[in-house]
């Protein structure tokens, strides 16, 4: 059996990150088939209910149990809200690298949750988890999503040519991370 992460949940001051389940999928359909997110992510499209429930009950449960990686809603601490998902993916296990992937629902954006979220994350796996390294990879032209890495705390470390792809095409990528020293002070 490969390692895997624990099934976790995890609080921010303004967020709540645990599993998906069922009732999070007509909000995952609604964020997954909106213009920004099909346009950097290479989702389906059209994005349906049967792919959002298939995500949110079983398909973010076993790259879990996998060993690839962990994913979570993004929630309002308060009123329980879907606001996004964040989550790690290509886990290499015995380099201790992983890397964090995520889209934000149209209504949540702009708040500053997606950046909250993916430092929380970072904080975790590079803390409790002992992880070395939190690999992020954001299209050239994703000015928010490169946004999110640096106010999350990550550093940029170049740009990895013709290495992603969405549906309008090949794009460049920028590669930042955050590493263990990263952190210190917090
Ligand atoms: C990238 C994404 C997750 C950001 O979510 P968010 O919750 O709005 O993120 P935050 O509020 O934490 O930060 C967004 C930052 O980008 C900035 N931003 C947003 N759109 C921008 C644009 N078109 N140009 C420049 N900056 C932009 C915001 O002003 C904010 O920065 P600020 O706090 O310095 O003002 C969201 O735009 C999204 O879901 N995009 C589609 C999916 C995607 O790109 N996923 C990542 C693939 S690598």
């Amino acid at each position: 059996m490969p390692p895997v992460f624990p099934e976790t949940v995890l609080h921010t001051d303004r967020l709540l990150l645990r599993p998906f389940n069922s009732e999070d999928a007509d909000a995952t359909r609604i964020a997954c088939s909106d213009e920004l997110t099909q346009q950097w992510l290479p989702l389906p499209a059209p994005y349906t209910i049967e792919h959002a429930t298939s995500w949110c009950t079983e398909v973010s449960h076993r790259l879990r149990t996998s060993g690839d990686g962990i994913h979570f809603a993004v929630t309002d601490a308060g009123s329980g809200q879907l606001l996004g998902t964040v989550g790690l993916k290509k886990t290499d296990w015995p380099a201790q690298v992983s890397e964090v992937g995520y889209w934000s629902a149209p209504w949540a954006r702009g708040r500053g949750m997606t950046a909250e979220a993916t430092r929380a994350l970072g904080e975790w796996l590079l803390g409790e988890q002992g992880f070395q390294r939190l690999q992020l990879l954001a299209a050239t032209g994703n000015t928010a999503s490169q946004r999110v890495a640096e106010k999350a705390g990550f550093q940029r470390e170049g740009i990895l040519r013709n290495a992603g792809y969405v549906h309008g095409g090949r794009v460049d990528l920028f590669v930042f991370s955050l590493v263990p020293g990263d952190l210190a002070g917090n």
